[in-house]
């Protein structure tokens, strides 16, 4: 199949074409995606909360996520791969971005970089964009802020936030961005922001108007754990390995595995 490719992100908007989007950590997870046809996958900050065992994306390093990119990476032939830039690697200044989204491309081959905000790092955007190293945005909840945004909360809800939401989208896309998340974000406030771009705005939480939509993997697929309401469940993933690892141990415990099939019998 041919490769998605940034300049299809703008036909897809163009031609009404949703874009589909999954965060993915690792080979096989990226190789399914890859071959169901998802368009982008996400080598996400959420990691932290999802594999590593943290309770917000706050603690996860470049360090940490380069090498899970990398088997990504590796393992897609169509996919366009996103990598998140992890928070305290961006910040301060487009020096310092720039630095950190030349690790990420040298690195590990990803297609494009993902960052949180909006004006405020505008000039990161521009810095990356001038480069020649493509951007995502990711407005409304950002989850890298949220201690200063006072929990996992629905943004843009009044009239002056969500004009606060469309003027940093705009930003962005001045800036060069090529397609924005748009996180937890009232549904007509998404819609209007969606019309306003040129670029594609990818929802999670933002309802059905916005360009594309994005789910963290283990929430689609039921892998079990905590999930957001907004996050449908298309699959029982976390029950079928559960049943599988159950099966397993009573077949052992009960020495009808390995059978002669499963065993050198010479
Ligand atoms: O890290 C992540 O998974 C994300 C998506 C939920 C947009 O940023
Ligand atoms: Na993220």
């Amino acid at each position: 199949p041919k490769r998605v490719r940034v300049h299809h992100l703008r036909e897809a908007k163009e031609r009404g074409e949703k874009l589909t989007m999954l965060t993915a950590y690792d080979a096989p997870t990226a190789r399914i995606f890859d071959e169901a046809g998802i368009d982008l996958l996400l080598v996400g900050d959420s990691i932290g909360n999802t594999m590593l065992g943290h309770e917000t994306t706050i603690p996860v390093t470049l360090d940490e996520l380069i090498p899970p990119a990398r088997a990504v990476v590796r393992s897609v032939s169509r996919a366009l791969v996103v990598v998140d830039m992890p928070f305290g690697s961006y910040e301060a200044g487009p020096e310092q971005a720039l630095a950190t989204a030349v690790r990420i491309f040298k690195e590990t081959g990803a297609h494009a970089v993902k960052l949180e905000g909006g004006r405020r790092v505008a000039a990161q955007v521009k810095a990356l964009s001038d480069a020649g190293i493509p951007v995502f945005g990711h407005l409304g909840f950002t989850p890298q802020s949220e201690n200063a945004l006072g929990g996992k909360r629905v943004q843009g809800r009044d009239e002056d936030a969500a004009e606060l939401l469309s003027e940093d989208a705009i930003a962005l896309q001045e800036a060069g961005a090529v397609a924005v998340v748009l996180e937890m974000v009232p549904a007509p406030v998404a819609a209007r922001i969606t019309e306003i771009l040129r670029v594609p705005t990818i929802g999670i939480g933002a309802g059905v108007d916005c360009d594309g939509q994005v789910l963290v993997w283990l929430d689609m697929a039921g892998m079990g754990g905590w999930s957001p309401r907004f996050a449908k469940q298309y699959g029982q993933i976390g029950q079928a390995l559960g049943d599988a690892a159950r099966a397993y141990a009573a077949d052992v415990r009960g020495a009808t595995f390995p059978d002669d099939a499963h065993s050198f019998l010479a």
